[in-house]
C-alpha cells in the first residue's frame, strides 16, 4: 500500500528556501510513497483551554484529521534564533495534544534543516530532535541533513543546481525509506 509522507515546512515565507528544498526533497522519493505539504500556517497559537472538547478550533481539527492519514513525516526547517520557528513548534503542541491523543506517536520521521549561513540551522535541527525524542517519534540519525548556503542552491526555476547536494539528498531519502519500512513494513 503507498506509503503517505506528510512534509511539514518550518517558514511561512512565500519566498521560502525551506519550502523550495522541500519541493526538490518530494521528488525524490520512490514509487509506493506520495508527499503532501501540511499546512501549519492557520493553526492558532496553542492554549491548553481549547483540550476542551467543546472548545476545539475548527483548524486543530483539520489539522489533527491530516495528520492521522499520514504514515511519515519529514520536516524541512530553517533556524530562528538559534532554535525551531515558532510555528512549527507550535504544529507539534498542537499535534500533540489532548494528552494520549497525539498525532505523532510512533510516526518515522526526517529533518533537513537549511540556512543562507554556514552553521546550516544546527541548532533548530537538534532542538528539533528533542522534541521528537519526547513525541516518541523515531528519526533518521545518518545521514544528517544540514544544508547551508542556501541562498546559492537553487537555478531560476528553483531545481537544486549543485548533483553533489541531489546525490546526498538521495540517500537522505534512501535512509528515510528504510527507516519507514523498518517501522511499518
Ligand atoms: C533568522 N535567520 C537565522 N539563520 C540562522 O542560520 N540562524 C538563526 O538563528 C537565525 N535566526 C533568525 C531569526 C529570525 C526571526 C529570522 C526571520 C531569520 C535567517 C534565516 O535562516 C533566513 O531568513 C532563512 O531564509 C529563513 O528560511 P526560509 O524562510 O527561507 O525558509
Amino acid at each position: 500500500m503507498t506509503k503517505k509522507v506528510g512534509i511539514i515546512v518550518g517558514s511561512l515565507r512565500k519566498d521560502s528556501f525551506s519550502k523550495r528544498l522541500a519541493a526538490n526533497v518530494a521528488s525524490l522519493f520512490p514509487e509506493g510513497f506520495e508527499t503532501a505539504f501540511v499546512d501549519i500556517g492557520g493553526l492558532a497559537l496553542y492554549n491548553q483551554d481549547y483540550d476542551d472538547e467543546n472548545n476545539v478550533p475548527a483548524a486543530y481539527t483539520t489539522f489533527r484529521d491530516v495528520m492521522k492519514e499520514i504514515d511519515a513525516v519529514l520536516f524541512v526547517t530553517p533556524e530562528y534564533n538559534r532554535s525551531v520557528p515558532a510555528v512549527l513548534k507550535n504544529a507539534l503542541d498542537v499535534g500533540s495534544r489532548p494528552y494520549g491523543a497525539s498525532v505523532w506517536n510512533g510516526k518515522p520521521a526526517a529533518i533537513i534543516s537549511q540556512s543562507p549561513g554556514s552553521l546550516s540551522a544546527f541548532g533548530a535541527n537538534h532542538h528539533l530532535r528533542q522534541s521528537l525524542v519526547f513525541l516518541n517519534m523515531p528519526v533518521v540519525q545518518q545521514p544528517e541533513a544540514y544544508i547551508g548556503n542556501v541562498a546559492e542552491l537553487f537555478d531560476d526555476r528553483g531545481q537544486i543546481k549543485s548533483e553533489g547536494t541531489v546525490k546526498f539528498l538521495e540517500s537522505f531519502v534512501a535512509a528515510f525509506v528504510d527507516l519507514i519500512k523498518k517501522q511499518q513494513g
